[in-house]
């Protein structure tokens, strides 16, 4: 386990995930029953931007370094948090910075480093629990949650060349226990071979009502970069689609450099 969030927090694709996290948690909680949530793979849960790998990499400058000061509406809900909980939140800090009274929030982080860290943000606070155990696991034991509403992220490092493989089958495992649930998977693009099959897998797992929401700042031809990425999302809340699209036209009129095949797409893969 070599990937360390912190050199990559706030960049480009973290307010891609994050930006949709929030309108997600947002859209759950249109109806007054409690929520729970499952951050499968949480991180430190905060990170300073000023200091450490953050700064060395400087990428967050190219992200949330340039929606701080005047954000886009759609993207003002998002910015907002970012700004009231202090150092740049990963997820579990805006899931957290979202729940009310009786949501419930639960984090697995494997990194030791990283799940101590989660462990202090959250020690005493009743309403996240904070495990070191293995997301794939966790998905067949923590599921269905109580309340038996809600969320489920995945954001796995991609470290792994068949993580989208394991992806796949960690969605079908999850689904069958919690078919109601929404699940939102980050994935990145770095050239098209991959989400294709990713998709191709996902068309075939028997899980109805999927949609794929991407951001693209380049063509993605060239493998060794990060071009764009996506987040697919099963049973997503209603107006996902109808909302989702100005977040990601906000995103890339304010962190595209107008390359060549930038974009970004709504993608139906499974009806309802
Ligand atoms: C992309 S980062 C998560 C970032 C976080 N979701 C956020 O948005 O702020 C992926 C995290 O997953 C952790 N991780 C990797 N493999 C894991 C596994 N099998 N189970 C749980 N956590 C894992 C890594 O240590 C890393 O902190």
């Amino acid at each position: 386990m070599n990937y360390r969030h912190a050199f990559h927090a706030g960049n480009f694709a973290d307010c891609m995930k994050h930006a949709l996290l929030v309108w997600l948690v947002r859209a759950l909680q249109r109806k007054p029953a409690p929520i729970s949530v499952l951050d499968t793979h949480a991180g430190a849960g905060a990170y300073d931007l000023s200091a450490g790998p953050a700064e060395r990499t400087g990428e967050w400058r190219g992200g949330i370094g340039r929606l701080l000061d005047d954000p886009p509406p759609a993207l003002g809900d998002y910015v907002g948090l970012v700004r009231q909980l202090g150092l740049y939140p990963g997820s579990p800090a805006l899931i957290r910075g979202l729940l009310r009274p009786d949501d419930r929030l639960a984090c697995c982080e494997l990194h030791p480093e990283d799940h101590t860290a989660l462990r202090r943000r959250f020690a005493g606070d009743p309403a996240v629990a904070v495990h070191r155990r293995d997301a794939w696991e966790a998905l067949g034991a923590l599921l269905p949650p109580q309340p038996r509403r809600g969320l489920v992220l995945l954001d796995p490092p991609y470290e792994a060349p068949d993580e989208l493989d394991r992806l796949a089958a960690g969605l079908s495992t999850g689904w069958a226990r919690f078919r109601t649930g929404v699940f939102a998977a980050w994935y990145p693009i770095k050239h098209r071979a991959p989400v294709r099959a990713f998709f191709a897998t996902m068309q075939q797992s028997g899980i109805r009502d999927l949609v794929a929401a991407e951001l693209l700042l380049r063509e993605p031809l060239d493998p060794t970069r990060l071009n764009g990425c996506g987040m697919l999302v099963i049973n997503p809340p209603y107006r996902f689609d109808a909302e989702t699209p100005p977040i990601l036209a906000a995103l890339l009129d304010r962190l595209g450099a107008r390359e060549p095949g930038e974009g970004a797409e709504m993608i139906r893969l499974v009806d309802e």
